[in-house]
């Protein structure tokens, strides 16, 4: 197929009682983004000026998994020139949120970092509920309704998004980040955390 070639896809169905309908709204979310994810493209993205400049003593890069790799917008960040002013020569850590696939995400953030002149410290990934198929069962209703719900097409489902320790993960995932900056720091002064900054 020609790369550079927009896939095209046309959903043909028949609904009476909306169901066929919700299934095609589901789909049509995920494979809106199919192309360009799978192409490994870069878009155009607003950085906010905090990250685009600014003398930082670690990094942390937040990114969830679309189709196992870096979503478009933090892949076009970490490949810009406001990332390398900002990583260059700089400690970078990564978390990724995933329904279950997180490792090929994690390590293509750590890659492209490294490719920005950071160094890579540690990384941590969040995951949901359920096995391969009722996980996938819940993030699908999950982007029909835009809320969780308790059964989906007949099955019972879990909750959908982040599992309920991950408030206890990311606090201790932050102290250990923060004990190694500490550690580091000639007057044992604490680590200060400034805002986080969203890329849109
Ligand atoms: C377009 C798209 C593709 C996705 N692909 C995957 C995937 O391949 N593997 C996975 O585990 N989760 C996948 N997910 C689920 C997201 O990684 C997960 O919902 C994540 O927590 C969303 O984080 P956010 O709300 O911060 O964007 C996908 C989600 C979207 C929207």
């Amino acid at each position: 197929m020609d790369s550079t070639r927009r896939p095209r896809i046309l959903f043909v169905y028949y609904t009476y009682t909306r169901q066929a309908l919700k299934v095609v709204e589901a789909m049509a979310v995920i494979l809106g983004m199919l192309p360009a994810q799978l192409r490994g493209a870069t878009g155009e993205i607003r950085i906010p000026d905090d990250a685009g400049r600014g003398d930082y003593d670690l990094i942390c890069i937040g990114s969830p998994t679309w189709f196992f790799k870096p979503s478009v917008p933090i892949r076009s960040y970490l490949k810009s020139q406001e990332a390398r002013r900002i990583l260059e020569g700089k400690r970078f850590t990564a978390f990724v949120v995933c329904r279950r696939y997180w490792s090929i995400n994690l390590k293509a953030v750590k890659k492209l970092g490294t490719k920005r002149g950071g160094e890579y410290v540690n990384g941590i990934h969040f995951s949901y509920a359920g096995g391969q198929v009722r996980s996938l069962l819940s993030l699908l209703s999950y982007f029909g309704k835009g809320e969780n719900r308790e059964r989906y097409l007949g099955i019972k489902i879990p909750p959908t998004n982040l599992k309920p320790d991950y408030v206890e993960q990311a606090r201790a995932f932050g102290n250990e980040l923060a004990d190694r900056l500490e550690a580091d720091e000639p007057t044992a002064r604490p680590a200060r955390a400034n805002g986080p900054i969203g890329l849109n």
